[in-house]
Order: structure tokens, then sequence, then C-alpha cells
């Protein structure tokens, strides 16, 4: 499990990270901090594109940052979200796209996401929960 000062942090880089948020389209930012089973963390926001479709999410954003570096264990990842210059008043929850990414490299019994509206207020599921029965790597038996 978590300990409460590392989810914290975790929001913490996530609201840091989100102030990169590249967004003119929706306005919406969003922010992500991923870590790493060897401790480290990764932060992404979302980036937007004239053409809509090649916008990358804030989690896919931390995940490739960290994947392209080496990185292949990771423990949990915390997002934050909501419209520009206002205070956050819902949890972002990670889209589809992410989820399966997240299936990806992730176990999913116990890769925990954390959604936040702030250190304070926040909840915690395992990459399970977001996607029951998800598709992955042992499906295809890959060897991978
Ligand atoms: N977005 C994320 O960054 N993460 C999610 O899980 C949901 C959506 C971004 C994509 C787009 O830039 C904006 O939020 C509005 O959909």
């Amino acid at each position: 499990m978590l300990e409460q000062h590392t989810i914290k942090l975790l929001i913490q880089k996530a609201l840091e990270a989100r102030q990169a948020s590249y967004s003119p389209y929706s306005n919406y930012q969003v922010g992500a901090a991923l870590l790493t089973s060897d401790g480290q963390i990764y932060t992404g926001c979302n980036i937007e594109n004239a053409a809509y479709s090649p916008t990358n999410c804030a989690e896919r954003t931390a995940f490739f940052k960290a994947v392209s570096e080496g990185k292949r264990d990771f423990e949990a990842i915390a997002v934050v979200g909501g419209p520009k210059d206002m205070e956050i008043s819902q949890y972002a929850y990670p889209c589809g796209v992410c989820r399966q990414v997240m299936m990806e490299f992730c176990k999913p019994e116990s890769f925990q996401i954390i959604v936040a509206k702030s250190t304070e207020e926040y909840e915690v599921r395992t990459l399970q929960e977001f996607l029951p029965e998800g598709f992955g790597a042992a499906n295809l038996d890959c060897g991978k």
C-alpha cells in the first residue's frame, strides 16, 4: 500500500505538471505524476493539437517519458485535471485509452491510480477497478 506522504507528493507533482498543460482547444488542463518501482517520479501534462486526434493525455505523456527512458515497472499514478483558471472541483478519471496503456505496463491488482482535487481530497483505486477484465499481453501469449 502507498504511504500517505507518497500519495501527497505524487498529487503535488501532478499539480505542478498541470501548469505545463498545452490545451488551447479544450482549456481543460491535466497533470499526472507516475511513480516507478525504483522510486522515481515521471510527470506529464496533456498536449493538444489543432488536428485534435494527435492530442496526448497527461497520463500517457508520463508513461511514454518513463518507458522511453527504460522504465518498465510502476507503482502508482496521480492525476489532476480541470478547466483552466478554475479551482479543481471534480476528479479527472483516466480515459479508456490511458487505462489500456496502463494495462500494458502495470499489474491491474496492484497498480494504484490516485485521482485528486487537491493534496487533501483524493480517491485511490487499482487499475483492476478502473479496467476490469482488461486485455493485455497475457492474452496474446507472446512471452512479453
Ligand atoms: N485528458 C487527459 O489528459 N487525461 C484524461 O484521462 C482525460 C482527458 C485531456 C485530453 C484533452 O487535452 C483534454 O483533457 C480534454 O479532453
